[in-house]
Formats: structure tokens, C-alpha cells, sequence
């Protein structure tokens, strides 16, 4: 009897080649993970050669297939737009596992190691350039967002989360695990804490970091803003800059959004008045990333 999935994926192709290019999963991507995170990949008509890989982390409650249909989620747009090629992790829970040790250390076989499995699969098989690895994602996605860039820095070169927190800060004793104390902002660290918090994810590591693009809303009701400060003050440290910006540009990009630069690395978007969570801009995550 076939699987569910591989029907699907029979449909999807089928699809694809009436109607163009479709969101479709790759049910055996490799690797030594233990997570059931599933990995769906859409390649664009379009698709550059040697093509630049954006990897779009869903938000609780989601999963792919929700977040590729979500008209707000612009990546598939940015996909057809720019020729590149976009992964779309899909969580075996309702949220990302973002607390269980075995997801805030490199390779330890949590949801953080599938996802860095399914780059480390694009990147080979469809011959993405190693430069151009970009991850994103919203809430749920930008927590992970931050685990990643922590464990596998080696594997992105630019990272842009919507409303989430510092790696880290949802540890816990169990996989997937909500913590409300960080949720309502009351996790605070100084900046060296958190930094070595992002340094414990993969100890020793003395390469290339990924930059860092953090966008958070002033009345997020979810994720609360001061989660916002505790990234700002991860990365930060991670890049040894101080938390005075460099410079900072009111109404930018857009009416009561305020951007500030904290050195080359480090950017953060602090959205007045906007809840949770900040919508994707996808001209501006992709010009953090350099896409052109
Ligand atoms: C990879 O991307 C960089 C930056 O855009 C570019 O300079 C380089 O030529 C690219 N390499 C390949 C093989 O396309
Ligand atoms: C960086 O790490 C590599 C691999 O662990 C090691 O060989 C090298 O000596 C380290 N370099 C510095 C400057 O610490």
C-alpha cells in the first residue's frame, strides 16, 4: 500500500508539471537527527544556477504546507522573484522544539539537527552556493531561527527572525516545552550570559558568524517585547559590540518602525505599536541577506 505522503508527492508533482513548480517534500534527507521534522523544499521555475537557499521556519500551530499557502509569508513570492530555492521545515510538534538539550547543541538529534540535515542535503543536491544559506521564520520559526544560528553557524551566513527569543532562552527539561517566564520577557541576562549561552550550542567554534536581523513589536502580547532586548544583547555580545547603536533610523523601513545598526552584524527592527507577531518584509530581510 503506498503512503499518504508519497502519493502526495506523486499529486504534487504531477501538479508541478502541469502548473509549475510546488512546494514538495523530500522524505529522506539524511543525516543522524532522531526529530521527525519533515522537509519540504521548493525549487522556483526560475532557479538560478548554483542558486542561494532561504530556509522559512514556520510559527506554532503551522506547518509547511500552512506557512507556503500563507499569503502574509512572502518567501515563495521571493523564490519566483530571485531564483532562489526555499526550505520549508515542518515541526513534529505543534512548535519547534526550541528547550530540550538535545535541540540547543549541535548535533544532538533534536529538531535543530533535522533542519541543519536538510540544508546540508539542498546544499549538495541541488548545488546551492555555500555563501548564499539564509535562514528566516516567524515566532516559533525566529526562536529557532536564533538556535540555529547558535549550533550551526558554520552552515548560514545571515539570519532574519520575526518575533522571537535569544537560543536558549525556552530551555528546559522537555522537547518542545512552552516556558512562560520567557514568553513574558521575565528571562533576562546580561549580554556576556546570553552570548555564552550561544557559544555552549557549539563550544570551541571560532569561524564565521551568521548577521543577525531581529524584528520585534512594541505591544507583542505573545512573545514580549523585552525578548527583544535580551537578542539584541546575545548577538551583541556574540559579535563583541556594544549595545549603543552605531546609528538608528526612525519611520525605517516603514511609519513608527525603528532600525538600528549595532556594527556590520547586527541589526534590529523594533516595530511601534505592532503585536504579535511582526509581519515578514520580504524586500528587507532579502537586501540583510544581499539576495539580488
Ligand atoms: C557565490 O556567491 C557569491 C556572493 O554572491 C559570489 O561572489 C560567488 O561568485 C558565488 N559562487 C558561485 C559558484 O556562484
Ligand atoms: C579554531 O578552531 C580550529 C578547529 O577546532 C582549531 O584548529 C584552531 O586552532 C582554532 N583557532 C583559533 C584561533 O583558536
Amino acid at each position: 500500500m503506498m503512503h499518504f505522503s508519497t502519493l502526495f508527492t506523486i499529486a504534487a508533482l504531477a501538479f508541478s508539471s502541469v502548473y509549475g513548480a510546488a512546494l514538495t517534500q523530500v522524505s529522506n534527507y539524511g543525516g543522524k537527527a532522531t526529530s521527525k521534522a519533515q522537509m519540504w523544499v521548493y525549487v522556483p521555475d526560475n532557479v538560478k544556477p548554483n542558486p542561494s537557499l532561504v530556509v522559512a521556519i514556520h510559527s506554532c500551530e503551522s506547518s509547511a504546507q500552512k506557512y507556503f499557502q500563507n499569503s502574509k509569508i512572502p518567501w515563495k513570492q521571493g523564490s519566483d522573484g530571485k531564483g532562489y530555492i526555499s526550505i520549508w521545515p515542518s515541526a513534529p510538534q505543534s512548535c519547534w522544539d526550541v528547550s530540550s538539550k538535545s535541540t540547543l547543541v549541535r548535533n544532538g538529534g533534536g529538531d535543530s539537527n533535522a533542519i541543519a540535515n536538510m540544508i546540508i542535503y539542498a546544499m549538495d543536491k541541488y548545488k546551492v552556493n555555500a555563501t548564499q544559506v539564509f535562514v528566516t521564520g516567524g515566532s516559533s520559526g525566529a526562536m529557532m531561527g536564533n538556535v540555529m544560528a547558535a549550533a550551526y553557524p558554520d552552515l548560514m551566513s545571515a539570519v532574519s527572525v520575526y518575533s522571537g527569543v535569544a537560543a536558549g532562552c525556552y530551555a528546559g527539561s522537555g522537547v518542545a516545552q512552552w516556558n512562560n517566564a520567557c514568553a513574558n520577557g521575565q528571562s533576562t541576562k546580561t549580554a556576556q550570559a546570553w552570548g555564552d549561552v550561544a557559544r555552549a550550542m557549539y563550544p570551541g567554534y571560532n569561524g564565521t558568524r551568521p548577521r543577525m536581523q531581529i524584528w520585534h513589536g512594541s505591544v507583542d502580547g505573545t512573545i514580549a517585547p523585552q525578548n527583544y532586548q535580551e537578542e539584541l544583547k546575545q548577538w551583541t555580545n556574540i559579535f563583541g559590540v556594544s549595545m549603543t547603536a552605531t546609528d538608528s533610523k526612525d519611520n525605517t523601513p516603514e511609519k513608527n518602525y525603528k532600525t538600528s545598526n549595532y556594527g556590520p552584524n547586527v541589526q534590529g527592527i523594533y516595530a511601534t505599536g505592532v503585536g504579535h507577531s511582526c509581519p515578514a518584509h520580504l524586500a528587507e530581510s532579502e537586501a540583510w541577506f544581499g539576495l539580488k
